[in-house]
């Protein structure tokens, strides 16, 4: 049985994240989603458990499926959760580099793994960032996000 964990920010969840976390439930047999604090970002738009609730309501058609949230090193969740590696979803090149580092790091400070999944072509544009500077500059983002998150920036960006 393979056990595997998908951390990011999720400031907020969009429809590329969904997409990778459908695919990874199709491949693995458990999948945990995990809200991370990352300590290279400022101040986050949405904290910490509300990333989770959106995460949990957008996810509740998939059975096999579960979230947390950490404050900590990923290595360490996914030593404690008894996962069998990690997953990380790439939109293009441009996003190699870094998780290429991240993920060699983490192999070598841990011994685990991470399985990247290729994004699809029509959601390689989207990126939390752009979701949050699209949605306070009024514009409609409800294609981008699944509607528990379109719910929640209309009420913190009302149009
Ligand atoms: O969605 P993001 O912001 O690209 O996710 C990045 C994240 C949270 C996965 C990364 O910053 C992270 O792993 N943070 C936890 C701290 C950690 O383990 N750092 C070591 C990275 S080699």
């Amino acid at each position: 049985m393979a056990r595997v964990l998908y951390p990011g920010s999720f400031d907020p969840l969009h429809n590329g994240h969904v997409e990778i976390i459908e695919t990874a439930a199709s491949l693995f047999d458990e999948v945990v989603v995990a809200a991370m604090v990352n300590p290279q970002k400022s101040a986050s738009l949405f904290e910490l458990e509300d990333r989770l609730a959106m995460i949990d309501e957008s996810l509740a058609h998939l059975p096999n499926v579960s979230s947390a949230s950490f404050g900590g090193l990923v290595v360490d969740l996914v030593r404690s959760i008894g996962a069998d590696f990690i997953v990380k979803g790439l939109r293009a090149v441009s996003d190699f580099e870094g998780e290429m580092q991240m993920a060699q790091m983490n192999h070598a400070v841990s011994g685990f793994h991470t399985v990247f999944l290729p994004t699809a072509s029509t959601h390689s544009f989207l990126a939390s960032k752009f979701i949050r500077d699209i949605a306070r500059g009024g514009r409609d983002v409800s294609s981008m996000v699944p509607p528990p998150v379109a719910q929640r920036l209309k009420v913190t960006f009302p149009r």
